[in-house]
Parts: structure tokens; C-alpha cells; sequence
């Protein structure tokens, strides 16, 4: 299977779906000074992850135009190969787009915002003729209303998973919470859980042909 992680930044998308560590297991071995893997030793972290047994069922073609952090995935195997365009405002070389063609999916995470439709559609077309389907997290109160409308232009139908909310941080100082909250109000965003957990959350949204979503 292949996987397009769109703000894939330091693989850890990938860490997760080619390994069997859950989100717990990465901080562990992170966070020193009880953590496994030291800040510096890149080689170790190479190690670490060969010895979690990487699945090479499935690949990961990253895009982030953040150089360090995609490089660091890419030297780890954790990605296998990584477009560091801003494809906001650049097009795709033609190396690029064969890195990008025959996606089984696309999925993103706390990247929309930073990437638009823009991005989006720019990607999925490289990707179009493999008919992916897109799994999207984006974080309140970022609206996905213009990247399902890019996506539409390929004939993709694009419906939120309601039920499915993802804790994504706390709110950082109480000014933040207020304009959170009022933008959200203003958008006409259910800010149930923001109100009452002081954390902000991310709503899934998911992209397929007609007839293929469930
Ligand atoms: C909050 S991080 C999320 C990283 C990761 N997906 C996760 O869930 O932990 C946002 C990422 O979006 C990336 N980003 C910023 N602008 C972008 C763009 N135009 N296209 C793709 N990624 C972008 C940043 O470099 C950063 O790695």
C-alpha cells in the first residue's frame, strides 16, 4: 500500500502505521532522560526503528517543505520518498509527480492551514488515476470546506466523520481559547468539547468516488 502524508514533518505518521508502537511508545523512547533514543544520535534512532521491524507492505511518500524534518524521516526509511516543495505556490517536477502516482491513499495530519486546497489539489492530481481516496484531520477552527471543494474538481465527495473527534492540544493561554471559540462560533463549528475539556480538537474528513465512502 501506498500512503501520501501531506505535513508529514518528521514521519511520525509513519512511524505509527509501519511499526507496531502506539503514540505512548514514541514519547518513551523520545524523551530523555528515561527515553531509549538520545536528541543527538541519529544513527541510534536508525536503529531503534530497523529493530521495530518496519513493514514494507507499506510505503510513505511525505510532502512537507520542511527540509530538516523530511530528510531526518527519509534517512530513518521511515518515508520512502519525499517531495519538500511548498506546493502552495510551486508546481511538481516531473519527479515529484512519479513519487506521487499510484497513491492507494492520502491522509493528513495538523496540516491543514498550513496547506490549502491549493496543495491538495495539486497532489491529488499527480496521484488521480490511482482513484485514492483522502483522510483528513484538521484542527478547529480550520475549515475544510475549499479543500473539499478542490477535491470535487476530481470527483471525490467529501463527508466529515462526525463521531470521530481527535484530541490535538491544549489551549495555550486563555486569548487563544477566546479566539478559538469565537471563530469557531463564527463558522457555525460544534464547540461542545472545546467549551468543556481545554483542549482543542480536529475533525476528520473523509474524500472518496461516489458510492465508495461508507
Ligand atoms: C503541526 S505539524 C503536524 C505534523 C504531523 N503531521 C503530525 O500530525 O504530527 C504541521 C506540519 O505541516 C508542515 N507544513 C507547513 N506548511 C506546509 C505546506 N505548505 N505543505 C505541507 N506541509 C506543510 C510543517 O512543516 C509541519 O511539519
Amino acid at each position: 500500500m501506498k500512503i501520501i502524508d501531506v505535513g508529514c514533518s518528521y514521519g511520525v505518521n509513519a512511524a505509527l502505521l509501519r511499526t507496531d508502537l502506539d503514540l505512548d511508545d514514541l514519547y518513551a523512547a523520545y524523551l530523555e532522560p528515561s527515553g531509549s533514543l538520545s536528541r543527538r544520535q541519529e544513527i541510534e534512532h536508525r536503529a531503534f526503528f530497523r529493530n521495530q521491524g518496519l513493514r514494507d507492505d507499506i510505503q510513505f511518500v511525505g510532502v512537507d517543505p520542511s527540509f530538516r524534518a523530511v530528510r531526518y524521516a527519509l534517512d530513518l526509511g521511515l518515508l520512502e520518498a519525499g517531495v519538500t516543495a511548498d506546493l502552495e505556490t510551486c508546481e511538481l517536477t516531473v519527479k515529484e509527480r512519479s513519487a506521487l502516482a499510484d497513491a492507494d491513499i492520502l491522509i493528513s495530519t495538523g496540516c491543514v492551514g498550513y496547506a490549502t486546497e491549493a496543495t491538495f489539489a495539486r497532489v491529488y492530481e499527480a496521484s488521480a488515476t490511482s482513484r485514492p481516496w483522502v483522510v483528513a484531520f484538521a484542527m478547529h477552527p480550520f475549515s475544510y470546506d475549499d479543500i473539499a471543494a478542490a477535491l470535487k474538481a476530481f470527483s471525490l465527495e467529501t463527508e466529515p466523520l462526525k463521531r470521530f473527534r481527535q484530541r490535538q492540544r491544549r489551549f495555550s493561554t486563555s486569548t487563544e481559547r477566546q479566539a478559538i471559540l469565537q471563530a469557531m462560533a463564527k463558522l457555525g463549528m460544534d464547540d461542545r468539547l472545546e467549551r468543556t475539556s481545554g483542549y482543542i480538537y480536529a475533525s476528520c474528513y473523509i474524500s472518496a468516488p461516489p458510492g465508495e465512502a461508507l
